[in-house]
């Protein structure tokens, strides 16, 4: 096949407070409003190339209402929308919206919304924000805890690997990592990417009933330095870090997790491999191997179960699985009342 995606563009987040997420992004994390229009407002990083990266909608609950990827060509979003109907997913075209041009529109088999675009707006900045260097769509932000770009987005399904078989045979991703639990052959995470990332796209397991549900959206910085001060900034400011910083066994990136008002979980990263292996085998981890916490001596937060909007039950993380949820996967009639 030939490569069809070239990275994650942009994605759209709703929110029921979405003047509260917007002045989150802006006031806390250091993105720039650049439009706004039927109530949703556009921001970006400072060094997205893309006008833009993420969109809060309003909406009842917080949820990943769309993830859009540009595609390698326009010839490759033809080929990537023909290979997703020949799948049996049926889709639809639109003529584009704000920031972006002709797009192909499907909801994927495990119920989340995706848009595929080639023709974006490259962002131009005006003389507030040009930057002195060339390859900078934009200068550096004054803001202490800016990330600098869109990084990935990490959803939930009920069949882990089946997500990484489709979105691989269908759009082209190459899938990078598993976890499989110690005790089971239960994967309860994948990473997949369309570059030379560890991901761009990650799946946990979900127990739910609820189809198309996200875990976290998350954004990079340069350094572990900028990182830190990062969480630093957030701390000192009344945001509380949910989980980290520290490292992940897969990708080796740094991380740190803090939610925004809506209570989506936003991730930030720095570091991490590149892997530009065509014919990469996926690797199949245990949690006990680190690829939960690279130093194999963490402890995570139950919180990092929760996944997006809230429903019934829990799903991985991107750091394995709770012991609630070993025992709900491990022994199904272990509840009172299930036997
Ligand atoms: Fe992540």
């Amino acid at each position: 096949m030939e490569k069809l995606l070239a990275h994650l563009s942009h994605l759209e987040i709703t929110s029921p407070d979405v003047e509260a997420s917007a002045a989150f992004y802006v006031g806390k994390f250091g993105m720039r409003e650049v439009h706004r229009a039927e109530g949703r407002v556009y921001l970006r990083c400072w060094g997205d190339y893309d006008t833009y990266s993420l969109v809060v909608v309003p909406g009842a609950e917080p949820t990943l209402s769309r993830m859009a990827w540009r595609t390698t060509s326009s010839e490759a979003l033809d080929a990537a929308a023909a290979r997703v109907e020949a799948s049996g997913v049926a889709g639809e075209w639109s003529e584009g919206g704000y920031g972006y041009g002709r797009a192909y529109e499907f909801t994927g088999p495990y119920g989340h919304p995706m848009r595929l675009v080639w023709n974006v707006d490259k962002y131009q900045a005006g003389p507030e924000f040009a930057s002195i260097y060339p390859d900078r769509p934009e200068k550096r932000s004054l803001h202490s805890a800016a990330p600098r770009f869109l990084d990935h987005v990490t959803v939930a399904t009920s069949d882990v690997r089946g997500f990484a078989a489709w979105y691989s045979e269908t759009l082209g991703f190459r899938t990078m990592a598993f976890t499989d639990l110690d005790e089971a052959p239960i994967t309860v995470f994948s990473v997949l990417t369309t570059n030379e990332k560890s991901h761009d796209l990650g799946v946990v397991l979900d127990t739910s009933a609820r189809a198309g549900r996200v875990n976290h959206i998350a954004f990079w910085v340069d350094t572990h330095e900028d990182l830190l001060r990062t969480a630093d900034v957030l701390m000192e400011h009344g945001t509380p870090m949910e989980y980290g910083p520290s490292i992940h066994g897969i990708g080796e990136q740094n991380f740190l997790y803090f939610r925004e008002p809506s209570d989506l979980r936003v991730e930030l990263n720095s570091g991490g491999y590149r892997n530009y292996v065509p014919d990469w085998v996926p690797n199949t981890w245990k949690p006990s191997q680190g690829s939960n916490n690279f130093y194999r001596n963490g402890a995570m937060p139950r919180s990092m179960t929760e996944s997006f909007p809230h429903a019934e039950g829990f799903t991985a993380t991107e750091e394995g699985a709770s012991e609630e949820m070993k025992a709900e996967l491990l022994n199904p009639y272990a509840t009172q009342g299930r036997g």
